[in-house]
């Protein structure tokens, strides 16, 4: 059994298919979420599905289309127009985790994706929790 992966061999275990439904699975949740709905654009999601399947693909090992249409990641600077806050990094998590279990990706490469997750919405937090500052 493997027990452990390189993050550029996942997109190979994982595949298009994977990760298409990995994120098709994430963005369906997306409309209805109280804080995430309204956060993303109602009329290009997507193109914010797109964004973040070719991301995802390019980061652990597939073809680098993402750079090629969006040049480097810069995913920190790229968050800050969204006011990201414990209470929406939980939520995002929360969604991606339930989108994961629904892909039923293979392992090890799915447990990898779920602490990369994890790890990633707690790097782009860029707002302290309203009604917390005294
Ligand atoms: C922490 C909670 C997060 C929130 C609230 C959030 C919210 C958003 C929103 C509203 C967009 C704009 C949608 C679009 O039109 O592309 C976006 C874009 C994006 N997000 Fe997040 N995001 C979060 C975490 C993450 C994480 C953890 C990742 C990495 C796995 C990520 C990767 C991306 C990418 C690649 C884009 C497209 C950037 C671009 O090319 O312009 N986001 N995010």
């Amino acid at each position: 059994m493997i027990e452990f992966m390189e993050d550029s061999q996942i997109y190979q275990e994982v595949g298009e298919a994977g990760f298409t439904r990995l994120v098709e699975a994430f963005y369906r949740q997306v409309p209805a979420d109280p804080i995430l709905g309204p956060m993303y654009p109602a009329n290009d999601l997507e193109g914010a599905e797109h964004r973040l399947r070719e991301f995802l693909i390019f980061r652990f090992g597939g073809p680098p289309r993402y750079v090629e249409q969006r040049g480097h990641p810069r995913l920190k600077p790229r968050h800050f127009r969204f006011a990201i806050n414990q209470a929406a990094r939980n939520r995002w998590v929360e969604l991606m985790n339930r989108a994961l279990d629904e892909a039923a990706l293979p392992e090890p490469a799915a447990a990898r994706l779920r602490g990369f997750f994890a790890e990633a919405a707690t790097f782009l937090i860029n707002q302290a929790e309203t009604g917390s500052s005294r």
